[in-house]
């Protein structure tokens, strides 16, 4: 098997693996998020879907960190996204990369800045403090608004690639992310 890198042609494997299982993963954070803000707490589905609401949320900070750092070492590789549309999808991707850092960022800032510290999964990551920091806690305050902006961006994303890419144009933009391209390795 060759050394995994992206092409102009088409995205590698790991790019695809880590675009499609974290479109997954977060589509399983929404799920959880809609819970906490459509159903009563105590719920049994409250309470399931929440439980992993946290441990989920900072994995995938780490995996978005990776994928960043994956994907600017692949930049001189990848599809080009020319002309003004092209401008405009490559805006959307580094909006889209921006909201995955930034909303779990804030809470896990705002949980470093918390007295009662924080335990994940019964492990301490940050521990006690005599008084909150408030700086810490405040940009928190948006991860909410922030998440669901980043899911109705989710929603465009999805539109555009099926709508636009797959019927319209029928062109070989799903394809690249799908593997499915000639080209692929
Ligand atoms: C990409 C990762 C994440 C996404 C997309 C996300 C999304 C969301 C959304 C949309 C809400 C609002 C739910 C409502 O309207 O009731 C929410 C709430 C919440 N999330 Fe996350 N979240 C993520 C990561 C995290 C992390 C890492 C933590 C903690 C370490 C966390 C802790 C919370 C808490 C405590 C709430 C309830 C209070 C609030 O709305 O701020 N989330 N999340
Ligand atoms: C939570 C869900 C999703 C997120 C956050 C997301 C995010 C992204 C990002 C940041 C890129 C740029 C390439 C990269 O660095 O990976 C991308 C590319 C792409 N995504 Fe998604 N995506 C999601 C779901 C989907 C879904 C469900 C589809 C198809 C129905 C899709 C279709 C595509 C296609 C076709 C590309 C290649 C676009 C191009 O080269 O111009 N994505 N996606």
């Amino acid at each position: 098997m060759s050394r995994p890198a992206d092409r102009p042609e088409t995205y590698d494997r790991v790019t695809r693996a880590l675009h499609w299982g974290m479109a997954a993963l977060l589509a399983a954070q929404f799920l959880s998020a809609a819970a906490h803000w459509g159903l009563p707490r105590g719920h049994i589905m409250w309470r399931i879907l929440w439980s992993y609401h946290l441990p989920l949320g900072i994995a995938l900070f780490f995996l978005v960190l990776f994928r960043g750092i994956w994907g600017l070492g692949n930049i001189s590789r990848r599809p080009v996204h020319s002309g003004v549309m092209g401008r405009v999808a490559a805006t959307g991707h580094i909006i889209l990369y921006t909201l995955m850092v930034v909303v779990p960022a804030v809470r896990i800032l705002a949980a470093a800045g918390n007295k009662k510290g924080f335990n994940l999964l019964g492990i301490p990551v940050f521990p006690t403090r005599d008084e909150h920091v408030a700086w810490m806690r405040a940009p928190a305050e948006w991860h909410g608004e922030m998440g669901w902006i980043l899911g109705l961006l989710v929603v465009g994303h999805i539109a555009i690639a099926l709508i636009w890419h797959q019927w319209i144009r029928r062109d070989a933009t799903l394809q690249r992310m799908v593997g499915r391209s000639k080209a692929v390795r």
